[in-house]
Order: structure tokens, then C-alpha cells, then sequence
């Protein structure tokens, strides 16, 4: 696997690879990032992949100083997992000095994890756009763990006219149900003995939802359901699939995607409804 550490090495690495499929990440891999970077694989083109913790996506009250880092177990990884190149830029070589440029996003944006957190889509985006450009892959690979995220990757893909095709890919679970995530190390055992309740209120409102239930009852049900299980509920929500504007029923592609904290973790999970 080729490693590149600045813009002179990955230029060098993409010269030597042809097109690639992309995963990018911020590191802290688990069996979530393999299974996308095993998907790029299966799509027939060598795999590139990138680590950056993303400082401008974190809010100032957030964990970006304690973000999970372990570059050397994440490169074991994604040789074993059969990357051919992996990039890792310096913050300097993201934002180089008296860099002004970011990218606005509204849209699937506005809502959810876009109100919680102000900014966090905006340097999701940016970094994104930029990755794209220094790595120029084929296609790119995102978990719709982050439902969200990819909408809005989605969006911006189409809005500026980047030449790569976005890949959603589902979210891989542990055998109860939790959705895999780098924070998720951060449970306590008894926390993490809990926090499958979200995954199971999501798949039960699901259910109510399709047998024609009212959907607000169904999802003030669930907030209380979510708080039973010990969890701050932050959204719960019934929303188009692809703008992510709530909705009241299940005329148009649907999802359901919840976020709540347990103890220090936000959790967050969607799934399809309909
Ligand atoms: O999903 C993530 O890990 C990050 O938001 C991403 C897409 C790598 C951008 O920093």
C-alpha cells in the first residue's frame, strides 16, 4: 500500500494507480470503514483511501482534541483490507495558510445534525470538495450511518457539477443492532449494554409507521421510549429521504433518523421506512 503525506506524494501515487475508488475517513477504522472500502474494492478499481480528522467539522464545545487516533492500527487496517494507496494530509496541506475559501450548504442541510450542530455540514462539505479534488476518484464511498452526511455530499456533488459518483453503502451493526461508530468506544459497559434501544425504537416506529399509525404520536412515542431507555433524545424524526424535510406520511421516499445522547455519546441511526 502506498502511503502519501503531502500533495507532491499523492500526485506521484494517483500517476502510478489509474482511477481509483475513495473512502474517506477520519481514522478511528472499524469494521463500518472496511466494509466500504471492501464495496470499492468489489467495484473493480484500486481503493484509495484518506485519514483526516477534520478540525473544522467539530463545533468549539465538541471532541475534536479527543477524537479517536491511532494512524498506525488504521494503516495495519486498510493494508489488510487491500487499500492500494492511503492519504494522509497534514492540517496545513488541508488549509494552508490564508486559505478563505469554504463551501455554504442548505438544503439537506438545514435540519437535524445541521441545527445541533451550526457549521458541522459546512466543513464536511469543504473538506469533502477538497478530497475530491486532490484525490479525483471515480466514485466515493459514504456509510449511510450518516444519513444526513450523504444527502448532503450528494447535493454538493450535483450542485457543483464534481465529476465523481457518490456511493452509499449500508450501515454495518454489531449483532444487536447498534450501528458501528468510531465515538461508540466511548460507551460505558452499561451505556453500551443500552444503546442498541435506539436502533430497536427506530425499527418499532418503522413498523407503526407502515401499519398506518399516526406518524407524530408514533414519533413523540419514541422520543419517550428513547428517554425510558436512559437517552436525550436530540431528533426523532420522519423525514424525505433525500432533501430530509419532515413529512407527514409515506407518499415519497422515507427515512426515520433519530439522534440522542447517551451519557457523553451522541448517537445517531436511520433507517428506510416504506
Ligand atoms: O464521515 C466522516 O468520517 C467524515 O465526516 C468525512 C466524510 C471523512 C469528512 O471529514
Amino acid at each position: 500500500m502506498m502511503i502519501a503525506r503531502t500533495l507532491e506524494e499523492l500526485r506521484a501515487a494517483r500517476e502510478a494507480l489509474g482511477p481509483v475508488g475513495f473512502v474517506p475517513t477520519m481514522g478511528a477504522l472499524h469494521a463500518g470503514h472496511l466494509h466500504l472500502v471492501a464495496t470499492a474494492k468489489a467495484a473493480g478499481l484500486p481503493v484509495a483511501a484518506s485519514i483526516f480528522v477534520n478540525p473544522t467539522q467539530f463545533g468549539p464545545k465538541e471532541d475534536f482534541a479527543r477524537y479517536p487516533r491511532d494512524e498506525a492500527g488504521d494503516l495495519d487496517k486498510l493494508e489488510r483490507a487491500g487499500c492500494a494507496l492511503a492519504w494522509l494530509p497534514g492540517v496545513g496541506e488541508m488549509y494552508p495558510p490564508h486559505h478563505a475559501t469554504s463551501i455554504h450548504v442548505n438544503g439537506p442541510a438545514a435540519h437535524w445534525e445541521g441545527a445541533s450542530r451550526p457549521g458541522h455540514f459546512s466543513g464536511v462539505a469543504t473538506v469533502v470538495a477538497k478530497l475530491f479534488g486532490q484525490v479525483r476518484p471515480e466514485a466515493a464511498y459514504f456509510g449511510e450511518k450518516d444519513w444526513q452526511q450523504v444527502q448532503v455530499v450528494s447535493r454538493m456533488v450535483a450542485d457543483l457539477g464534481l465529476p465523481v459518483r457518490i456511493v452509499p453503502v449500508p450501515t454495518v451493526r454489531e449483532a444487536d443492532g447498534l450501528a458501528l461508530s468510531s465515538r461508540n468506544r466511548y460507551l460505558t459497559e452499561a451505556e453500551r449494554k443500552g444503546a442498541p434501544a435506539l436502533y430497536k425504537a427506530l425499527t418499532q416506529a418503522a413498523e407503526q409507521i407502515m401499519a398506518g399509525k399516526e406518524v407524530a404520536a408514533i414519533l413523540h412515542l419514541t422520543r419517550q421510549s428513547l428517554a425510558q431507555a436512559g437517552m436525550v433524545p436530540d431528533y426523532v424524526a420522519l423525514v424525505h429521504a433525500h432533501t430530509l424535510e419532515p413529512i407527514a406520511g409515506l407518499a415519497q421516499p422515507a427515512r426515520l433518523i433519530a439522534a440522542a445522547k447517551l451519557g457523553a455519546v451522541r448517537l445517531l441511526d436511520n433507517i428506510p421506512v416504506g
